[in-house]
């Protein structure tokens, strides 16, 4: 990294000057590019125009949208096919929120389809820019890194600890499918338990209804909410808790019928086994909610009321 210490970033948005900051604040000299160089009056980094930022700097953030790849960057290759010769160029990009006409193929496979003689690296793009420009940020510091080069995608993953950041070899380019599509989804863990939940808790609404207020109603109207709420919660937290700690017993029939620990438990097993934190917070959520209404309906005020 010594060497040439000039890292150029393509766009000067957000994400652009994210990064100009961080990599300023890490000793290393920043060349920006932007269409209209003239526009952005910003005295701290130096504003390019994007053939310069590129002849200049052997490491290149491409901070566009991937739909400006080919009028900002792949449309020089007219002018000048050598252009991006031995670069690496840093894909940030995630993907697009219209997607109707991309097929399967990430847009950092793309770019290198595009620019073959470059070195593409996918990067980055799991950091949010507001992570990116401040140390102190909460938010995850992971940067997976994946490429077909592994010189070039070693220099990123250098870089990348140099700027703070804990990087990992992802693999292939091909991972990049994978890494743009992570950051559109929300809480993605926690998807199968949160309907794992609902599916109890509506069963034993269910049960709730038919035992106790269809067939035989013994509680007063204005405290049927707390007692049937009350009903439900006891034995949904119970459920769950059943249903954290089942798993391990099957993995533990599998590993004795198979008479080893080291072969894998099938799809629906690991996943459930994956999601047992989860199960587990639902579970403590649940069991809390019950405990709270207890404490509610035993307390003389409520009652009196
Ligand atoms: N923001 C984040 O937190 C974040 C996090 C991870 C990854 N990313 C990725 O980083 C990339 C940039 O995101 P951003 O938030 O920095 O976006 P942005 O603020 O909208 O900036 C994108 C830059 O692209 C250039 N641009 C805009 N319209 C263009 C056009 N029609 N043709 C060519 N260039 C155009 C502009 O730079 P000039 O006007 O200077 O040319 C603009 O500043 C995206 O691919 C995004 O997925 C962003």
């Amino acid at each position: 990294m010594h060497e040439n210490r000039c890292i150029g970033i393509v766009g000067c948005g957000n994400m652009g000057f994210a990064l100009a900051h961080r990599l300023s604040l890490y000793g290393f000299t920043v060349l920006m590019s932007s269409r209209c160089p003239d526009k952005h009056n910003d005295r701290e980094f130096e504003i390019a125009s994007t053939v310069e930022c590129i002849c200049r700097s052997p490491m290149i953030f491409v901070a566009l949208h991937p739909e400006h790849y080919i009028n900002s960057l792949i449309s020089h290759l007219e002018h000048d096919p050598s252009l991006f010769e031995g670069k690496i160029l840093i894909d940030l990009s995630n993907e697009p929120l219209d997607k109707s006409h991309l097929n399967d193929i990430s847009n950092a496979e793309r770019l290198q389809t595009a620019i073959s003689n470059a070195f593409v690296v996918k990067a980055f793009n799991t950091i949010s820019s507001f992570a990116m420009q401040s140390i102190t940020a909460g938010e995850s510091s992971n940067v997976f890194v994946a490429s077909d080069h592994s010189i070039a995608k070693d220099k990123v993953i250098i870089l990348a600890r140099e700027m703070n950041f804990d990087a990992f070899n992802a693999g292939s380019i091909h991972v990049a499918r994978h890494l743009e599509t992570d950051t559109k989804s929300l809480f993605p863990q926690w998807r199968i338990p949160i309907i794992v939940t609902f599916v109890v808790l509506i069963i034993w609404l269910t049960y709730t209804l038919c035992m106790n207020y269809i067939r035989t109603r013994t509680t007063s109207w204005n405290q049927l909410f707390l007692h049937m709420v009350n009903e439900i919660l006891c034995p949904s937290a119970i459920t769950m808790l059943a249903i954290v700690f089942m798993p391990s017993n099957f993995a533990c029939i599998f590993q004795l019928a198979y008479g080893t620990r080291d072969r894998r438990f099938s799809k629906w097993l690991d996943r459930w086994l994956l999601s047992r934190k989860q199960l587990g917070l639902l579970a403590f959520a649940i069991a809390l909610g019950h405990c709270i209404i207890i404490i509610i309906l035993v307390s003389p005020a409520y009652y009196s009321s």
